[in-house]
């Protein structure tokens, strides 16, 4: 692999070619070209109703585009279930918590969106002379990954009783349990408390150190400044900037679509 040559590593994540997402007669994306490479942490970032979550369920899966391709590692995955994706590093985690409420921690990481572990755990129907012990190591890797994330002490607890900060907490573990090398984190951040975002501050740098690549939608300007290497901004479905922190934040553009409409950038708080 050759880092130094863009091509390549814009191949190795996310690429849109002519991508639209139309609901009726409402057209939510419409990206032309966007390449997110993927190393590093790029924040996705745009006003209430930008298009966002829409181009997340699009990279991920949980959406088909109207038009255009999508290529996840050079392959088009345009028409591939989430499933696929997620088995090929492209994992993503949803700005509405999905965790199910009367399971355990422990056992939302087991079973449910879990396609790698649902991999592992058919193979082992058909190899019962190890599968307890694979069943084992797959409990101690979740088991690693909630002590990762500080949830350890509440793994044989109902999920329903976590708070939203810890139901963020548990998204991000179960999300890791398909091994990601690409995280799509929707707005990981919001509505956690100080505390949650440092760990989840620290969790993402943790991630992006051993070489995931780390796409997050948040709405604070400060926070994505502090974390991101490069900046993608979306109004209307479409993308008006796409740089490093320093150009976006001078980007006549941005300052518009998010200062234009009265000095504030985001008008409604997520849960
Ligand atoms: N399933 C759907 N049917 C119809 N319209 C939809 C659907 N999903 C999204 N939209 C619309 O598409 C637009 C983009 O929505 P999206 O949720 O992607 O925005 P967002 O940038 O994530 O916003 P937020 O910052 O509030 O999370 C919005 O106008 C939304 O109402
Ligand atoms: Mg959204």
């Amino acid at each position: 692999m050759n880092s130094s040559n863009p091509r390549v590593a814009a191949e190795e994540g996310v690429e849109l070619s002519h991508v639209s997402k139309a609901f009726g007669g409402f057209v939510a994306v419409d990206v032309d070209e966007l390449s997110i490479p993927r190393t590093g942490v790029t924040a996705l970032i745009g006003p209430n109703g930008a298009g966002k979550t829409t181009l997340f369920d699009l990279l991920s899966g949980f959406t088909t585009p109207t038009t255009g391709t999508i290529r996840h590692g050079g392959r088009d995955v345009t028409t591939q279930s989430p499933d696929r994706r997620a088995r090929a590093g492209l994992v993503r985690t949803f700005q509405l918590t999905r965790v199910f409420e009367r399971l355990s921690v422990i056992d939302n990481m087991l079973i449910g969106t879990l396609p790698g572990t649902h991999l592992r755990l058919a193979t082992s129907v058909f190899r019962p002379w190890h599968s307890a012990k694979r069943q084992r190591m797959v409990r101690e890797h979740a088991m690693d990954l909630l002590e990762n994330v500080g949830l350890v002490a509440v793994a044989d607890l109902s999920a329903g009783g976590l708070s939203g900060g810890q139901k963020k907490l548990l998204e991000l573990a179960r999300a890791l349990m398909c091994e990601p090398s690409m995280l799509l984190l929707d707005e990981p951040m919001a509505g956690v408390n100080p505390a949650v975002r440092e760990r989840l501050i620290d969790l993402i740098r943790g991630l992006v150190a051993t070489g995931v690549g780390v796409v997050f939608v948040e709405h604070d300007l400060p926070r994505v400044m502090a974390l991101a290497d490069r900046i993608v901004v979306l109004d209307r479905g479409k993308v008006i900037a796409n740089g490093p922190p320093d150009l976006i934040s001078a980007d006549a553009a941005v300052i518009e679509a998010y200062l234009g409409g009265g000095g504030e950038w985001k008008k409604t708080s997520n849960p």
